[in-house]
């Protein structure tokens, strides 16, 4: 197998662009694909600072990885979940990376708080994952709000988004399928833009990068997130590629465009939904109460 450009040993072949490829030049194909969601989506510039969610596992690693090696100004952000065994050990994943590769951190950590995700679901008697979510989501806007981050970047791919976007279609869930976007903007002076600068790239191709720069990432799956049904989703779409190649990457991107035209018309009719600020802990909400606070304020 040799690779398409440079003929030398080629260690990859990408089904969807039908080449194969050696390191570095994978290594370049990668970087490029980071580079053109950056730039065709308008994430952000090297004068952004910018709040990596980081959980330990592949994808967000190498995000805050890839990031950090174009020049931005990147920082990590690690929530201990309060999950066991899986939050120690991805917790001490998170560091020993940051380390070797001199990055910055900071950690929030929810057993301190009083917050551990698997009491706060049996108190609140909601599911571990949506309890995870909210509690997720409030901290991100919480610490980027803090320390004056301009954008929260995630590690979400190309699987990632078109599994989520099967399943709300399945469900027709008008609502989330409206913020099914790589770049979701600010909201209020809180809320700040939320991106995805992975998602052309496949869970396959972030963990074969992952593998060839040697990085060490968590490999097992959140013990609370199995059985998920987003799982069955994307084994589906794996299935259809695996016989009309390119489906998985035409699906996402292809309705982005076109979500993101008709988000364009619909924007210059309607005016802003107003925001308050929450009456417990002060953060922009859509609500009297956030719903971070109602959570919390449910388990009492
Ligand atoms: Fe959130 Fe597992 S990572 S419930
Ligand atoms: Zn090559
Ligand atoms: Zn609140």
């Amino acid at each position: 197998m040799k690779c398409k450009i440079c003929k030398g040993k080629a260690v990859i072949k990408l089904k969807r662009h039908n080449i194969k490829l050696c390191k570095e030049h994978f290594n370049e194909f990668f970087i490029r694909q980071v580079e053109k969601a950056i730039k065709e989506f308008r994430m952000f510039s090297r004068k952004d600072k910018i709040l990596v969610c980081v959980s330990g596992g592949k994808d967000s690693l190498v995000l805050w990885l890839v990031l950090s090696k174009l020049g931005y100004n990147v920082t990590g952000m690690y929530i201990n979940l309060g999950i066991d065994e899986y939050s120690e050990k991805s917790k001490t994943k998170v560091i020993n990376f940051a380390e070797k590769n001199n990055l910055k951190y900071t950690i929030v950590d929810l057993n301190e708080l009083g917050y551990p995700i698997p009491e706060l679901s049996k108190k609140s008697r909601r599911p571990e994952c949506s309890v995870c979510g909210t509690v997720k989501r409030y901290y991100f806007n919480k610490i980027a709000y803090d320390y004056n981050f301009d954008v929260v970047a995630t590690g979400h791919n190309l699987d990632d988004e078109a599994s989520r976007l099967l399943g709300n279609i399945l469900h027709w869930n008008d609502e989330y399928l409206e913020k099914q976007l790589p770049v979701l903007p600010a909201e209020g002076k809180m809320l700040k833009k939320k991106v995805k600068p992975l998602i052309r790239l496949t869970e396959q191709e972030i963990a074969s990068f992952a593998f060839l720069n040697k990085v060490d990432y968590i490999l097992d799956e959140c013990p609370l997130s199995v059985g998920a049904t987003s799982l069955v989703y994307k084994d589906a779409l794996n299935l259809i590629e695996e016989k009309i190649v390119g489906t998985k990457q035409f699906f996402y991107l292809q309705y982005v465009k076109k979500l993101m035209k008709r988000l364009k018309n619909k924007n210059n009719e309607k005016g802003d939904i107003e925001l308050k600020n929450c009456k417990i802990c002060g953060m922009e909400s859509f609500h009297e109460v956030c719903s971070f606070c109602r959570l919390v304020r449910d388990e009492k």
